[in-house]
């Protein structure tokens, strides 16, 4: 293990430029750079997001579901009307060359990152299966990577940061670089530092992601549907005031 390098751990970017910004001058030493998924669907800053990510160069992406629907539109077809024309547009935004680096996001497994073997996961289980939240079943967990021996599992999705340790493995979540859900306005992710796995926090200006929000032609006749983006962003329930985020809220969770 090269002791003295800065792993940052980020996912669930989901189009907010202003949340990746922060981490990244938060971090700005960091030298190897995991990202577990969800970049640009669906937030109001996907070019400003792109352009952030090309920065971070990470060493590996892996491939989120709403990835999966930046290179498959089908795969949204069966949303909300509002919701398709958003995601629609946010597509229509990516230049071809980001679509191309969307597409080379790899799939889970083991990958050695800055001289640590870790599995990576972006966290969406079978349809069947609890997602794996700080109250799930151990099954949700060892559905990740069971096949794998690695100690370490990294996995998204589902926007809470939280560690949780079961057998011999240990399973990390970053939490939410762009849409918390726990009742809190922060950018959430993680560093290794010579060897330790430290979760992190940072506040930031959420007024040009509400700016960004506001300009868009594509929510000019859905006034309701934009109003419920900048309410579940300022709130920090980023898919809205209920269970189980209130009660991981209560817990203090971020
Ligand atoms: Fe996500
Ligand atoms: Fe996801």
């Amino acid at each position: 293990m090269d002791d003295q390098s800065k792993i940052l751990i980020i996912s669930d970017v989901h189009g907010n430029a202003e949340a990746l910004r922060a981490v990244m001058n938060a971090e700005d030493d960091a030298d190897h750079v995991v990202f577990l998924g969800d970049a640009f669907v669906s937030g109001p800053q996907p070019i400003e997001t792109a352009e952030l990510l090309e920065k971070l160069d990470a060493d590996v992406s892996i491939m989120g579901n709403h990835d999966k629907e930046v290179l498959d539109t089908s795969l949204f077809a069966h949303w909300p009307e509002g919701w398709i024309a958003f995601n629609e547009w946010i597509i229509g935004s990516l230049g071809k060359d980001v679509v191309d680096r969307v597409r080379a996001f790899k799939p889970a497994g083991e990958y050695r990152v800055g001289g640590i073997s870790m599995y990576l996961h972006h966290g969406e289980l079978e349809k069947e299966m609890p997602s794996p939240l700080p109250d799930s079943p151990a099954e949700s967990f060892l559905a990740m990577g069971s096949e794998n021996r690695c100690p370490l599992v990294l996995f998204g999705h589902t926007h809470v940061q939280f560690t949780r340790t079961i057998g011999e493995k240990t399973y990390i979540n970053p939490g939410s670089v762009g849409q918390p859900r726990c009742g809190r306005l922060h950018a959430c992710y993680g560093v290794f530092e010579s060897g330790l796995y430290f979760p992190r926090k940072v506040t930031y200006d959420p007024r040009p992601w509400i700016e960004a929000l506001e300009s868009l032609e594509v929510l000019e006749r859905r006034p309701s549907m934009r109003q419920w983006l900048k309410t579940a962003l300022l709130s920090g329930y980023g898919i809205g005031e209920k269970e189980p985020w209130t009660r991981y809220h209560s817990q203090g969770y971020a």
